[in-house]
Parts: C-alpha cells; sequence; structure tokens
C-alpha cells in the first residue's frame, strides 16, 4: 500500500475511533462504502419485501381497528425502505441499479420474509418478534459510524417501536381470548420464533464482515450479542402472554445472567438464504410485478419533474436576458 493511501487509511479510522460520524463528502476506503451500500441496500430491500407477507392480511384484518393499524405500518415499511434507498444514494449508488439487482436475485433482503403468514396471529408474532429483533438490531444502528444511517435509524426506530408494540397487543389479545385464540397464537410462536433469531445472521465465528463492520464502527454489537439480548428480552415477554417458546435447550443461567438456547438450523438458514425459502419465489414474483405496475407512477413524476425544470430554466432565461 502505498505511503499516502495508508496515511489516509490512519486518518480514517482515527476519526472513526474518535466516534466522529463519516459524512457523504468525506474520504473513506472503498471498502467501508462498498460494504455500507451492500447492507444498507439489503436493509432498504428487506423493509419493501417485509411489506408483501403482512399486505396479504390488510383485506382480512378481523377488526377496521387492526385494519388501520396494519396499513399503517406496511406504509412506514414502504417509507423505511425509501429513506434506506436515499441513504445508499449519498454513497454514490443508483437506486435503479439496486432495485435491478434485487429483482435479478443478485441481492439479499432478509431471509424472515420468505415465511408464509398463515393465520392472523402471525401478524402478531411478526411485529412482536421480527419488529422486535429489527428494532434491537436497527437502534444500535442509531449510533452506526456512517452519518445518513445513523440518522434515518433514529427516525424509523420510532416508527418500529409502535410495529412491536401492536404486533404485541394483538397476542396479548389472542392470549387472552378462546383456546382455539391462544393455540393460534401459540402456533405462529412456533413457527416465527427460530426464524426470528436467523434475522441477526449467522454466528460471530461464521459472519464474513462482522469483524470489519465492528472496527469500523458499522456495528456497534455482533450478531451473536444482538441475538441474545432479544432472547433475554423476549422470552418474559412470552412468559406474561403464557405461551412457550419453542426451544426445550432454553434455560435461564444464573451465572451468566442470559437465557442459553439452543442451535439455529444454519442449514434452514442458508437454504432461505440462497434461495430455497417457503416463500422466496411468490416473493420476488410479487415484487417485481409491483414494480412494473408501478411504472407508469415513476415515469408520470418524473416527466412533472423535467416539465418543472425546463419550465425554471426558461424563467432564468428571460430574467438573465
Ligand atoms: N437474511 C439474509 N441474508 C443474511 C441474513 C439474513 N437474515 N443475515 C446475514 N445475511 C447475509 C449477509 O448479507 C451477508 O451476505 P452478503 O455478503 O452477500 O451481503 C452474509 O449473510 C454474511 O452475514 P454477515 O453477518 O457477515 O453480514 P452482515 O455483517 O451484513 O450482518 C446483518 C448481517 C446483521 C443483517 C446486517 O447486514 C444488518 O445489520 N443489516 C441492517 C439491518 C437489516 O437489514 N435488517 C433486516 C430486517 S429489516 C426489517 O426487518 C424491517 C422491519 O420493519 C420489519
Amino acid at each position: 500500500m502505498d505511503p499516502k493511501q495508508k496515511a489516509l487509511l490512519e486518518q480514517f479510522q482515527a476519526r472513526i475511533d474518535a466516534e466522529e460520524k463519516i459524512e457523504p463528502k468525506d474520504w473513506m476506503p472503498d471498502e467501508y462504502r462498498k460494504t455500507l451500500i451492500r447492507q444498507i441496500s439489503q436493509h432498504a430491500h428487506s423493509e419493501i419485501v417485509g411489506m408483501l407477507p403482512e399486505g396479504n392480511w390488510i383485506g382480512r384484518a378481523p377488526s377496521l381497528r387492526r385494519k388501520v393499524a396494519l396499513l399503517a405500518k406496511v406504509q412506514d415499511e414502504a417509507g423505511h425502505g425509501l429513506y434506506l434507498y436515499g441513504a445508499a444514494e449519498t454513497l454514490g449508488a443508483e437506486r435503479e441499479d439496486l432495485i435491478d439487482e434485487l429483482h435479478e436475485g443478485k441481492a439479499k433482503y432478509s431471509s424472515i420474509f420468505n415465511y408464509p403468514t398463515l393465520s392472523w396471529a402471525d401478524i402478531g408474532a411478526i411485529g412482536w418478534l421480527v419488529d422486535g429483533a429489527a428494532i434491537m438490531n436497527q437502534v444500535m444502528l442509531t449510533r452506526t459510524s456512517y452519518g445518513p444511517y445513523a440518522r434515518a435509524m433514529v427516525r424509523i426506530c420510532k416508527e418500529e417501536s409502535f410495529h412491536q408494540r401492536q404486533g404485541y397487543e394483538i397476542m396479548l389479545t389472542l392470549c387472552r381470548g378462546t383456546e382455539a385464540q391462544k393455540r393460534m397464537a401459540q402456533d405462529a410462536l412456533n413457527r416465527w420464533w427460530w426464524p426470528s433469531l436467523m434475522m441477526f445472521g449467522p454466528s460471530d465465528k461464521d459472519s464474513k464482515h462482522t469483524e470489519q463492520s465492528m472496527q469500523w464502527k458499522i456495528k456497534r454489537k455482533t450478531n451473536d450479542e444482538l441475538r441474545q439480548q432479544f432472547v433475554d428480552v423476549t422470552v418474559p415477554q412470552a412468559d406474561f402472554l403464557g405461551i412457550t417458546v419453542p426451544d426445550p435447550d432454553l434455560k435461564w443461567n444464573e451465572v451468566t445472567g442470559h437465557y442459553d438456547f439452543g442451535e439455529i438450523d444454519w442449514d434452514e438458514f442458508w437454504r432461505v438464504v440462497k434461495g430455497d425459502g417457503p416463500c422466496n419465489e411468490q416473493r420476488m414474483k410479487a415484487r417485481i410485478k409491483a414494480h412494473e405496475e408501478g411504472a407508469w407512477v415513476r415515469e408520470a413524476a418524473m416527466a412533472y419533474a423535467e416539465k418543472r425544470r425546463q419550465r425554471k430554466e426558461r424563467e432564468e432565461a428571460v430574467q438573465v436576458a
């Protein structure tokens, strides 16, 4: 490495170590830019694809109140996605390219969204567990070293808290309801517990990005640390609901002050990440169809913006003349 590049890298790391935020116009290592575009775009894709499993239940919500809350949540997720695509664009990424990569199967999104929503209780479990896990991760990301990403997280976390609370309230209503409703809640917990733990990524020993992401303070906690934090917070919530976490190895450890829990099925994790989950194909088909059917909106917005630009140009030309 040439001395100039080495000096730049050392100055950059010193800024990171001093807790300075890196802004779009600052010098940054290519690898820092690249891994942020990778992570932020996948985060954005997750928000957008995550609308599909829940959107499936807007028309079937059991009451107007539940429908309104679910509609608001799904609309929030769209906004989160647009916000995050905007953060990726500050790094020089092109939004259209990112979306093309998703549709061509070249970009990842969170594995959790490749599971089906089979009952209304799944909507409760998603809010409680999936948004609960997302909050765990996103609160940590409010302290990430890249400025625009950290700031986007502050706004997103405020809305996620509502998502998690409305999900938990659905579960509470079902668990305080009829025996059939409580069974539906237990069935949802059985199906969503382990995929929610997988949201935090592979174990630290198998994570290819964690070490560098920790050094650059993109991550402030490792995958396993966040996963453990999620288990410690969520198990008492399941106890309060009166339903059982589907893990025979789950046990409070007085010595560590954490819950010990069973081994994640990493074969299932990588199978789903690599595209062979229960709903991967269905999700991509729905995303591509929605993108194609929405082309006219994008074209109309672009045409309007172009017309406004031309009118402004004409007005400025008249002023100069
Ligand atoms: N699903 C799909 N891919 C995953 C994954 C998951 N659950 N966990 C990890 N991976 C991928 C990584 O993207 C990486 O692949 P790549 O090199 O092709 O990008 C590979 O597995 C190795 O994993 P690492 O742990 O080394 O990767 P990261 O350091 O990027 O850590 C992460 C993974 C913790 C998910 C991190 O990317 C992250 O914090 N992302 C931002 C948060 C996010 O995307 N959350 C997803 C859910 S968003 C959501 O739920 C919205 C809410 O409103 C419902």
